[in-house]
């Protein structure tokens, strides 16, 4: 057959495409224990399905001689493809290219994806690995993250928003992340800071690694800015496609409900007794969700973060919901700072995209201390507070045990218009705790006493008698019922198939004064 000049330029420039920076870098890049930016693609989309746009995007610099270096896609591939036969548009930066630094062409190339991504109402997923702005270019490399980010803040709760970072994310490379619903992170490999550790050497005299300044397990655990910790980069691409189960496509949508599976058995049986009968014996939370959600559905977000609180998506007969839940297991599940902010930031995620909220509340109330007034208890507090006054979604809560004081009323409480209430029999609602009770209330009446411990206990008992119970709320109809743990699953389900058309708004503001 005839050759066609016009047709193998073609096929040229996209094989020369396909070469990222070429092969020595992606050697390098594999020597890290990294995959390239195509093969992360290749495995995070379904098998064939990703369309590339963009692939012929150079740079336009001239400054340091880059005019002599131009690589086609200029450091990121971006297009479209399906998780599960459901559609998402993305965006992977290329290391081998300029470290994946962003240049002003590299970021047109993702706001292209954003826009896109608005105007067809479907998600957007970044794999970062960039080194930050473009150096060589300066002021256009900055005034390209700030359209980015800009997208980002207006994408916000109108389509969901991933970012995985899988390599040195520094500088503006790390705020474009920070204004996205979740950030997955890869251990040993990946980074995140606004200032390296050279910088803050200089600055601070702080000596410290990357990994301890901004590693995956640095932002899962202590700084709570990643919600995500994963052991390599296919086990990261794995994850997302998980998460993306659980979400619906934009906010106008809900999450397609799958075919419901019974817990495992043996977890179901054992909710009977599961809650021990001294309030002050701990048990695992976990349990409790297991024994309740479809079997393996449960997917924890920032596990390793304010484990006090346990927050994730689960499916309940088939139905994709958000769970909150109080962890007795540490610090007997009290509020603090960090707890608040991680459920408050979850609820809100949820309720703007639709997904129905479940809480399993054990609360002996919020942190007291210097360390959590000073930080700001009040207002951290308070965000919880208001993230669950201001749901709309289906939003039900089971108390266990305790639901104590201020703590009872944030913990979607019947007043804040939760639709379905309920308590275990072993449930005890009340402003306090027995013992903290009975030595404010009867402090004269023990220090007259004879024998000032056997009264703290005799009244200790009437207290309990009186008030650690869950009749005097359900006797106000701030529960709705008082059920058998084994019930709940059934409870639970039903209920949302009664509230699934709920229709509920907040007033017209311009936009709310979430308590920052
Ligand atoms: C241009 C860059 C680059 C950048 C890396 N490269 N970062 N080119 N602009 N920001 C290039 C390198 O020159 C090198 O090119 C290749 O990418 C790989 O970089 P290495 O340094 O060899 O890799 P590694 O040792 O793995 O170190 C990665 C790194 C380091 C930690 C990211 O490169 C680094 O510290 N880069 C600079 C980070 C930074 O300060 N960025 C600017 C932040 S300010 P060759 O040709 O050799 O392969 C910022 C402001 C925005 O982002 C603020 C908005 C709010």
């Amino acid at each position: 057959m005839e050759s066609n000049p016009k047709i193998e330029r073609l096929l040229k420039l996209r094989e020369e495409s396909l070469k990222g920076g070429g092969e020595a870098r992606i050697e390098k890049q594999h020597e890290k224990g990294k995959l390239t930016a195509r093969e992360r693609i290749d495995l995070l989309l379904d098998k064939g399905s990703f369309e590339e746009i963009d692939a012929f995007v150079t740079h336009r610099s001239t400054n340091f001689g880059l005019d002599k270096q131009k690589f086609l896609g200029d450091g990121i591939v971006t297009g479209y493809g399906t998780i599960n036969g459901r559609p998402v548009y993305v965006f992977s930066q290329d290391f081998t290219v300029f470290g994946g630094s962003l240049s002003e062409a590299h970021a047109e190339k993702m706001c292209k994806i954003m826009d896109m991504a608005m105007k067809n109402g479907i998600p957007v997923i970044g794999l970062n690995d960039s080194g930050g702005a473009r150096i060589q270019e300066g002021v256009s490399s900055l005034g390209g993250y700030a359209e980015v980010f800009w997208r980002n803040s207006m994408a916000s709760g109108v389509v969901p928003q991933i970012s995985a970072i899988m390599g040195p994310c520094a500088g503006g490379a790390v705020y474009s992340p920070a204004l996205t619903d979740f950030i997955f992170m890869v251990e040993n490999t990946s980074y995140m800071f606004v200032t390296g550790p050279n910088v803050v050497k200089t600055v601070t005299h702080e000596e410290v690694t990357s990994e301890e300044l901004g590693g995956s397990m640095t932002h899962n655990s202590k700084s709570g800015v990643a919600h995500f910790s994963t052991a390599n980069d296919a086990v990261c691409l794995q994850e997302i496609r998980k998460l993306m189960s659980y979400i619906p496509q934009n906010c106008e949508e809900k999450v397609p409900m799958i075919e419901s599976k019974e817990p495992d058995a043996s977890k179901a049986a054992a909710l009977e007794n599961l809650v021990p009968l001294n309030p002050n014996k701990p048990y695992d939370m976990h349990d409790v969700i297991e024994g309740i959600v479809d079997k393996d559905s449960f997917f924890e977000v920032q596990k390793e973060y304010a484990e006090n609180i346990i927050v994730g998506f689960a499916r309940l007969g088939g139905r994709s919901v958000g769970i909150v839940a109080n962890q007795p297991l540490q610090l007997a599940g009290v509020l603090g700072i960090r707890s608040s902010l991680k459920g408050a930031r979850f609820v809100r995620f949820c309720d703007a995209f639709n997904i129905p909220l479940v809480v399993f509340e054990d609360v002996p109330g919020f942190l007291p201390g210097t360390d959590q007034e000073w930080g700001g208890i009040i207002k951290h507090g308070a965000k919880l507070l208001y993230a669950f006054c201001e749901a709309t979604v289906p939003k039900m809560t089971v108390i266990t045990r305790k639901a104590y004081g201020g703590a009872y009323d944030v913990m979607n409480s019947k007043h804040i218009r939760a639709d379905y209430n309920v308590a275990w029999p072993t449930a005890e609602i009340a402003v306090m705790g027995t013992k903290g009770a009975v030595e404010i209330i009867f402090r004269k009446e023990i220090g007259k006493a004879e024998d000032p411990e056997a009264k703290q206990l005799e009244l200790e008992a009437e207290y309990t008698e009186e008030f650690a119970h869950p009749y005097r709320a359900a006797a106000r109809g701030y529960i709705d019922d008082v059920i058998l743990p084994s019930e709940t699953r059934e409870k639970l389900i039903k209920a949302f198939e009664f509230c699934q058309h709920k229709v509920d708004t907040v007033p017209k503001k311009k936009h709310d004064n979430l308590p920052l």
